[in-house]
């Protein structure tokens, strides 16, 4: 059973492909993402369940039109009106829906619940975010800087500011793609700390450097997030922002990298806090090129789930 859960676990050789099948699939949308169905319709006859146990603007979107352009149907569940996890256990849940539909992907918030998921599922399940990490970004980012840079191994990334769930999946792809990473945030604050024994033990350099000038010289590309995830206590804003004041990617922080760096931001972006609006909206971010790519990785992860 092909599950896509984390970065980690998925082969690397597993990775690339499905990111090859991304860029097919997209040369052959030629520059159109939306509308109309592929020519080609690998998910015809399928059904897949997306339960979203938190909000989403990006995912939620582009699984369901990707399942639609590639043929199959969708049925988006909110985490309320099931009973998984509260009324059912999780593995009879996992086993009653594996009798009506193909795929499950889910975004929730325990990790552990997506693992009980696949573990008792008889058809493949993809982790659509935990408040521990969000692979499904991960592939949509190496995507978009490989299409413009060529490929992201031996280059140079910075994460600045809060270390989330996107940035835990981020340290995990330097173990399998061979690129440099390197955090910088405030004491107290590092990034998921088995991602970066994974990391390291694939032989990946992992390094934090509290100074952010510092952290992004020579960088290739500059990523963050928002500060507070939706998992975290709103009341949290105060002072992480506080904290995380010196780490807002702003014109002057990235005039310090490679002439060439890209910026990217899995958005919902919270402008002036994490991020200005001159970074977002300037010559070197692609944060809208990034959000589409989620769409054309998603489709390849499905259907390398699927084997279709
Ligand atoms: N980046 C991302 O996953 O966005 P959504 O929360 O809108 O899905
Ligand atoms: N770290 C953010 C990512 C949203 C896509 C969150 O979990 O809220």
């Amino acid at each position: 059973m092909k599950h896509f859960l984390e970065i980690s676990r998925t082969l690397p050789e597993d990775l690339k492909g499905i990111l090859s099948l991304a860029s097919e699939m997209k040369a052959a949308r030629k520059g159109k993402p939306n509308g109309a169905a592929d020519d080609k319709l690998p998910l015809a006859g399928l059904m897949v369940a997306l339960i979203f146990e938190k909000p989403s603007t990006r995912t939620r979107v582009s699984f369901d039109v990707g399942v639609r352009q590639m043929g199959g149907q969708t049925l988006v569940l909110s985490g309320t009106e099931i009973h998984m996890g509260r009324n059912e256990s999780v593995a009879d849940t996992a086993r009653v829906l594996s009798r009506y539909v193909d795929l499950i992907m889910i975004r929730t918030f325990d990790g552990r619940l997506v693992d009980e998921l696949a573990e008792h599922a008889s058809v493949p399940v993809i982790n659509g975010l935990t408040d521990r990490s969000h692979p499904c970004q991960i592939m949509a980012d190496i995507l978009t800087f490989e299409e413009r840079r060529g490929p992201i191994a031996g280059r140079k990334v910075v994460w600045a500011g809060a270390p989330s769930n996107v940035c835990a999946s981020l340290v995990q792809a330097a173990g399998q793609f061979e690129f440099e990473f390197t955090y910088s945030g405030p004491p107290g604050m590092d990034p998921d700390s088995a991602s970066c024994e994974f990391a390291r033990s694939n032989g990946a350099e992992i390094r934090i450097e509290r100074d952010p000038d510092a952290a992004v010289a020579g960088a290739d590309l500059i990523m963050t997030d928002t500060w507070v995830s939706m998992h975290e206590e709103s009341g949290e804003r105060d002072r992480r922002r506080a904290a995380l004041e010196r780490y807002r990617v702003d014109a002057r922080l990235v005039s310090l990298a490679n002439p060439d760096v890209l910026f990217m931001h899995c958005l919902p972006a919270h402008r002036e806090e994490e991020v200005t609006s001159e970074v977002m909206d300037g010559p070197h971010s692609v944060v809208f090129d990034e959000a589409e790519n989620r769409l054309h990785a998603h489709k390849a992860i499905m259907r390398w789930c699927l084997q279709v």
